[in-house]
């Protein structure tokens, strides 16, 4: 599995640094949702679920966490700890958030609005999901 990390251009100067991100330049959708996760309270697993055709962004803007992705086959564990990173999570990838460090603040870039029929929360479920996609992938 292919883990997509940008590095984003810090505009920094004695004042101190500034991040800009501009959808198709910076980020390689449309930006239609953002959302942010603070406060997690210690040993919590967020996410643990998969979407059908969302893609996002994921920034850990302050603090730090780990994100791991699994696409079925194999997984791979990314820390977030620098505001200049972006870790890109596409569709069909089961994804949990861990580890965040009291003051993390998770910022989500996402290509499309919160449509809760996009979800596959049920592990067993996703794992059928990318296998059907995979099969008939084969087929064609
Ligand atoms: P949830 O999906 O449990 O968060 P995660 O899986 O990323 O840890 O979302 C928590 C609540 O917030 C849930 O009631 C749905 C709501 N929510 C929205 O209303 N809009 C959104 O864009 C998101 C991501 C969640």
């Amino acid at each position: 599995m292919k883990v997509i990390k940008y590095s984003f251009q810090i505009h920094g100067d004695a004042r101190g640094q500034l991040i800009a991100l501009e959808e198709f330049k910076d980020i390689p959708f449309q930006i239609k949702r953002v959302y942010y996760m603070y406060d997690t309270v210690k040993d919590v697993v967020r996410g643990k679920h998969a979407h059908k055709s969302l893609q996002q962004i994921l920034i850990c803007i302050h603090g730090k966490c780990k994100i791991l992705l699994d696409n079925g086959q194999e997984k791979k564990i990314v820390p977030l700890e620098k505001p200049y990173e972006g870790l890109f999570v596409g569709n069909d990838i089961w994804r949990e958030m861990y580890e965040f460090s009291p003051d993390a603040v998770l910022l989500v870039l996402a290509s499309e609005l919160y449509d809760e029929s996009d979800y596959i929360r049920d592990y067993e479920e996703f794992l059928e999901f990318v296998s059907d996609k995979k099969d008939s992938v084969i087929k064609k």
